[in-house]
């Protein structure tokens, strides 16, 4: 009985670079135990005691980084970036890899074979497959992603709440009222054409529920024009106690009714923002506490019918090299799919919303489009599996001209996923430049804002030049210590 509990709990989250040698101890120990052979039993345990041991010393890359001298951390990122810029493909496989949640599950099929009534059926045979969750939405949401993900199509961010709309407002002298706010909304969401380059809009609750001045129903104009209406759902971001003054993301409790009220709505999608700050760390904490609530809030909207965008931004603040944001990025993605997968997540009917592989807003030298590109897909190609349909790219504080070369650059080759943007300041900066709150601007804001669409567009096609772009459009947006 020690035996039993011992060994999973020896082992669970060691990392192991052969799955099949836990297997291998695995039918050995049931032989010989089934045998009763005692001496031979307690030898074997000895040996796994032993390889635990030698396992012990090689953490995940991430945990022994943290633990490593800057000096070794820097070599460890120099070696990194060779691989990925020599022969990215071909050396893939001999990266270090995270094994972890693999041997996990070596773990788990030990600890229920010892858990085993006697004269059921083999412990490998047994393990029961992964339920996958069907619910009554699941065609839909299939449907639903497909439909977003469709070529030459992205998504129109607008889901600012009141607050962070207020500041686009304050840029062009506007006071932040709900007429303004309508306004604004409006203008975006009734331009003629747009669902030639848009295929979903994501909406804040306010304008969810809004119409025109004609009366309207906002949503009514999306459908009209091919567009999927999505919702924010999160609540924002509060200090995280324990970190290391770092945010996590609310919004969980109430969730499932407020998601079945914005589906009669017309929503047939959703999003949650929560971010992980480079600088701060990040802190394990931070970043299980994201990728944990981003899980849930996905099987949550996946029960009542929207297709979850699942959005980990990894903020552009920081003065670090790419190298360092490959590395976070590819953890945190890690972990929001191991969550994704423990919460039975459909990953048909989701969506991704990540930051681009960049180097940090402060850092001394910047990437070029090429660059990010082959850093971004290097780390998606090994995080994301091709069942998810799309990657919906968010700005991040990029210039306009900058997010739609860097997506021009992803889709320069074909992709696993439908490879596009979910921007919200890289489609709204000109716009609000040109319109300036006067009556008289509202179609010349229009027209411009058909001008990045079709941008993002060819982009997402791969076909996009930068020749001809407006000075304005090639303006960075950053902003330190930006919040939403
Ligand atoms: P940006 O494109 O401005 O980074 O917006 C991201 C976002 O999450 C808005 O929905």
């Amino acid at each position: 009985m020690v035996m039993k509990r011992a060994i999973p709990k020896t082992l669970w989250g060691t990392m192991f670079d052969k799955v099949i040698t836990a297997k291998g101890f695995l039918k050995d120990f049931e032989k010989r135990s089934a045998k009763n052979e005692k001496d031979e039993t307690s030898t074997l345990f000895a040996n796994l005691v032993s390889e635990e041991k030698r396992l012990k010393h090689k953490k995940t890359e991430s945990a022994h980084l943290a633990t490593i001298s800057k000096d070794k951390r820097n070599k460890k990122m120099k070696i990194n970036k060779e691989i990925v810029g020599t022969t990215l493909q071909k050396k893939q496989h001999k990266e270090p890899t995270e094994y972890g949640y693999f041997f996990c599950g070596a773990a788990a099929c030990l600890h229920q074979s010892f858990n085993q009534r006697p004269g059921s059926a083999g412990p490998l045979r047994s393990r029961r497959l992964s339920v996958i969750r069907a619910g009554s939405y699941a065609d839909e949401l299939l449907k639903t992603a497909k439909s977003i993900a469709s070529p030459g199509r992205g998504i129109l961010a607008i889901d600012e709440s009141n607050a962070t709309c207020g500041k686009r407002l304050a840029s062009i002298g506007l006071d932040n009222t709900e007429t303004n706010r309508q306004a604004y909304r409006q203008l975006l969401l009734t331009t003629p054409g747009l669902g030639d380059y848009i295929s979903g809009a994501i909406l804040f609750e306010e304008t969810l529920y809004q119409s025109t001045t004609d009366g309207k129903k906002f949503v009514d104009c999306l459908r009209d024009e091919n567009i999927v209406p999505g919702i924010k759902v999160d609540k924002g971001l509060v200090p995280l106690p324990g970190s290391n003054n770092e945010s996590w993301c609310q919004g969980l409790d109430g969730l499932a009714s407020r998601s079945a009220e914005y589906y009669k709505q017309g929503a047939r999608f959703a999003k949650w923002r929560t971010v992980v700050s480079i600088p701060c760390g990040p802190s394990a904490l931070a970043v299980k506490e994201a990728a944990w609530g981003l899980a849930r809030y996905a099987a949550i909207s996946q029960d009542n019918g929207l297709v979850p965008i699942v959005e980990p931004e990894i903020l552009l603040d920081g003065d670090h090299s790419i190298e360092r944001t490959l590395e976070v990025a590819e953890r945190g993605w890690s972990e929001v799919f191991y969550y994704l997968a423990e919460n039975n997540v459909v990953f048909e009917g989701i969506l991704l919303k990540p930051s681009m592989v960049t180097p940090g807003a402060e850092h001394k030298e910047k990437a070029s489009p090429e660059t990010i590109a082959k850093y971004t897909l290097t780390m998606l190609k090994r995080r994301v599996p091709p069942a998810v349909p799309g990657i919906m790219f968010l700005s991040g504080g990029q210039s306009e001209v900058e997010a739609t070369l860097n997506l021009n650059a992803m889709n320069k080759s074909p992709n696993p996923w439908h490879v596009s943007f979910s921007y919200a300041r890289a489609l709204q900066n000109t716009v609000l430049k040109t319109w300036q709150g006067r009556p008289e601007n509202l179609e010349a804001a229009q027209k411009s804002l058909l001008v990045r669409a079709k941008a993002n567009s060819l982009a997402q096609l791969g076909k996009y030049s930068a020749e001809g772009e407006s000075e304005e459009a090639k303006k960075g947006m950053f902003v330190k210590g930006y919040t939403y």
